[in-house]
C-alpha cells in the first residue's frame, strides 16, 4: 500500500496508512506521553494524556487512537497541548488516594512520573472522591480502587491475554470502578491470581500481596502475637 507523509513538529515522517499519530511520532523519535495505552492490547483513548494539536482541527486529538492522514500537520508540544495534559493528569490526581511514600509503586509509578514530567506541584481540585475499600480477599493480589486511574489496561490483559475476564469497568461517570461483576471480591470470581494485571497497572491499584504489613500488625496485636519467654542463658563452667 502507498505510504503517506505527514509533518510532526516540523519533521516529515513517512508511514503506512492506518498508522496512528503516536506510532508515527515514535518513528520520528518524538516522545508523546501515554497512560492508558498498551500497544496491541489496550488502544482505547481513555486517559487523553497523549493529546496533540492537528492543524485545522478544532479539538485536540488523542495520538494513540487517531490515524494519520496524508499531509497532516501535528504539533505535540504546544502550550495548549501541555495545558491539556496537565489538566487531565491533575484531574486524575484529584481522585487518586495519594499515599505515595507508603505505596508499593512509589518511584515506579507512571502517574507520579507523568505529574513530575508535567511540572505538577499541586492539585487544585479537592471535591468529592470515590475511594472504595481495597479488596484483599485473595492470598496473592490486592485491588485498591482508590488508586485506580480507570485506564483499563488490567481489564484488557485479563480478557485478551489470559482469556479470563475477571474484572471489568462497572457503573458510569464519577462512580466508575474496575472490579469483578457486581463488585464481588476477586476471591469469588474466576480470577486465577496470575498477576498479569499487576504487571500492566500503571499505578498501585493492583499489586502482589505483601505480608510485611500484616506481620507488623500482628506483632503489634498482643492477642495475635504471643512472646515466648525463654530461660536466660546460663554459663556452663
Ligand atoms: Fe492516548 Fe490514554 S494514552 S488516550
Amino acid at each position: 500500500m502507498n505510504k503517506m507523509t505527514l509533518t510532526i513538529d516540523n519533521l516529515q515522517v513517512e508511514v503506512e496508512p492506518g498508522t496512528t499519530i503516536l506510532k508515527a511520532a515514535q518513528k520520528a523519535g518524538i516522545h508523546i506521553p501515554t497512560l492508558c495505552y498498551l500497544e496491541g492490547i489496550n488502544e482505547i483513548g481513555a486517559c487523553r494524556v497523549c493529546v496533540v494539536e492537528v492543524e485545522g482541527a478544532r479539538n485536540l486529538a488523542a495520538a494513540c487512537v487517531t490515524p494519520v492522514t496524508p499531509g497532516m500537520v501535528v504539533r505535540t508540544n504546544t502550550p495548549r497541548v501541555r495545558a491539556a495534559r496537565r489538566l487531565n493528569v491533575e484531574l486524575l490526581l484529584s481522585n487518586h488516594k495519594m499515599e505515595c511514600p507508603t505505596c508499593v509503586r512509589n518511584l515506579n509509578c507512571e502517574l507520579q512520573a507523568l505529574a513530575q514530567s508535567l511540572g505538577l506541584r499541586q492539585v487544585r481540585f479537592n471535591g468529592l472522591v470515590n475511594y472504595q475499600a481495597p479488596d484483599t480477599s485473595t492470598p496473592a493480589l490486592v485491588r485498591d480502587p482508590a488508586k485506580c486511574v480507570l485506564c483499563r489496561r488490567c481489564v484488557a490483559v485479563c480478557e485478551k491475554v489470559q482469556g479470563v475476564k475477571a474484572i471489568a469497568p462497572l457503573e458510569r461517570g464519577f462512580d466508575t470502578i474496575v472490579a469483578p461483576a457486581f463488585q464481588d471480591k476477586l476471591m469469588d470470581v474466576a480470577c486465577v491470581e496470575c498477576g498479569q494485571c499487576t504487571l500492566v497497572c500503571p499505578v498501585g491499584a493492583l499489586y502482589e500481596r505483601d505480608y510485611t504489613s500484616e506481620v507488623w500488625a500482628a506483632l503489634a496485636d498482643p492477642e495475635k502475637f504471643v512472646v515466648v519467654q525463654t530461660a536466660p542463658a546460663t554459663r556452663v563452667s
